[in-house]
């Protein structure tokens, strides 16, 4: 691309884009970074710097970039048809393959597959299974949701509801902060912060204590479902102390209440499994949530995955009015069939477990430096957290903008790391070998010094 070329896109993109969560004053002075090719690991700016995507697009190109057989099974499909819905009793060949692909990879009883158009239609989807179901067994007024602060489950109406994360609901209305609210939350479970100095066991005892507490204020009558990440992601890749989920499932088994596992991140390898739920948590939830990873993002598709129990509720009711013009889209079914193809044959979950541990291990090194708190996650998903006083855990000031300083001196670098308020988060394509991992590692301490070094020099 041409330098001309390049200042146009520059200013095409700020005059015309409205950015998902940019920060406007600072983004208007400073404009966007414009991508135009990838490969692998690697995306390059039109400006002609390459870098390490250590965030793999938005927790999404699983397989990496520019891979040919997902070009050819694209261009593929739209040759031999581009669209057909599937609406009433229509349907086609990829969205019909990999619907049963997914029922074959899913836990069990986890048969049947609403496709939509990415993650909060998958979340609104899950909603929707949840009403429909239990207004069809008999029991209409379950309509509540419970979810967890922090939690980030997308961007529509009613997902944004469902996300506990409370700056995001500025300068909107919310189905969580109504006067006779839909969503309820429940204490974010994070072992890094756990109630005054508990014990793990005792902080899940605890979390599993208000969950109950929830139920019982809300009426389990009015409640149609809860909703969990397995590990938290866009909250600062937070982890449940252990037992958490097996003990959530189980209250919500008590009180007939469907558990609904946000898996739009850790589906499709990102935690070494296709699916986290069952593997890594012990758990068949009632609906799982996926999106992102499903085509590595190549093409947008999503996918609620349901039990047997509410299909078969569903299919005796009647009609289910719900869906999208998108819902099991050819050519994005195509992709979808053949990233899971690709990630078997290369046993990209094999890889993950092989070198999660590394990567790990090489980011909680960095716990030596004065300024990182905590260092957590699970292999593909990881995240660094700073603080300023690591006794207490307590946190920078916002308006130093650590994250943020230590994710430009990552860019700067050649990395490119994402920071969430002090969180960096990593969740890069699944593909990484042991060089890359230390690339990571080694340009995100650099990153780190640099910033504790200009802390110093303020007198910080
Ligand atoms: C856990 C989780 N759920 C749902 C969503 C929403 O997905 P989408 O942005 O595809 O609508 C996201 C997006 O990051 C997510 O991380």
């Amino acid at each position: 691309m041409n330098h001309v070329l390049k200042n146009i896109h520059h200013e095409y993109d700020l005059k015309h884009i409205l950015h998902p969560f940019a920060e406007f004053p600072r983004f208007l002075n400073e404009g966007s970074r414009v991508f135009d090719k990838a490969e692998g690991a690697y995306v390059h700016d039109v400006d002609g710097n390459k870098y390490l995507d250590g965030i793999g697009g938005l927790w999404c190109v699983n397989i990496g970039y520019g891979r040919q057989e997902m070009a050819d099974a694209i261009a593929e499909q739209v040759l031999t048809l581009p669209y057909y819905n599937t609406f009433t009793d229509m349907s086609s060949v990829p969205a019909s393959a990999l619907a049963a692909k997914l029922a074959q990879l899913a836990p069990a009883g986890l048969n049947h597959v609403f496709f939509t158009t990415g993650g909060s239609t998958s979340v609104d989807t899950a909603v929707r299974l949840a009403h429909y179901y239990f207004q069809a067994n008999g029991q209409p007024s379950r309509k509540l949701i419970i979810a967890r602060e922090n939690a980030y489950h997308g961007s529509t109406y009613l997902a944004a509801s469902i996300t506990g994360i409370t700056r995001n609901y500025t300068g909107f209305h919310t189905l969580a902060t109504d006067q006779a609210p839909l969503v309820h939350h429940v204490s974010c479970p994070n072992v890094y912060r756990p109630f005054d100095g508990m014990s793990e066991p005792e902080y899940c005892d605890a979390l599993i204590a208000e969950l109950e507490r929830k139920i019982s204020e809300l009426g389990a009558e009015n409640i149609a479902c809860f909703f969990a990440e397995p590990i938290m992601g866009a909250g600062g890749v937070i982890m449940a102390p252990d037992g958490y989920h097996r003990r959530a499932l189980e209250v919500c088994r008590r009180h007939d209440i469907l558990y609904v596992s946000d898996e739009v991140v850790t589906a499709f390898g990102r935690l070494g499994h296709m699916f986290a739920s069952e593997r890594l948590f012990d758990i068949i939830p009632d609906i799982i949530v996926t999106a992102k990873g499903i085509t590595s993002g190549y093409i947008p598709l999503g996918a609620t995955l349901f039990s047997d129990r509410i299909s078969r509720a569903i299919i005796d009711d009647g009609v289910f009015a719900h869906g999208f013009t998108y819902s099991g889209h050819p050519v994005a079914c195509a992709a979808g069939l053949k990233n899971i193809e690709i990630i078997e044959r290369e046993v990209l979950c094999g890889h993950v477990r092989k070198t999660g541990p590394y990567f790990e291990q090489s980011l909680a090194n960095l716990k030596d430096l004065d300024i990182v708190g905590d260092v957590r996650g699970r292999c593909y998903m990881l995240a660094v957290e700073f603080v300023c006083d690591k006794a207490t855990k307590q946190n920078f000031d916002t308006s130093a903008e650590i994250g943020r300083r230590v994710a430009l001196e990552a860019y700067r670098r050649g990395l490119i790391a994402r920071n969430v308020g002090d969180f960096i988060i990593l969740s890069p394509p699944l593909i990484l070998t042991k060089e890359q991992i230390d690339f990571v590692a080694d340009t995100l301490r650099a990153s780190v010094l640099k910033v504790m070094d200009e802390l110093k020099n303020a007198g910080g």
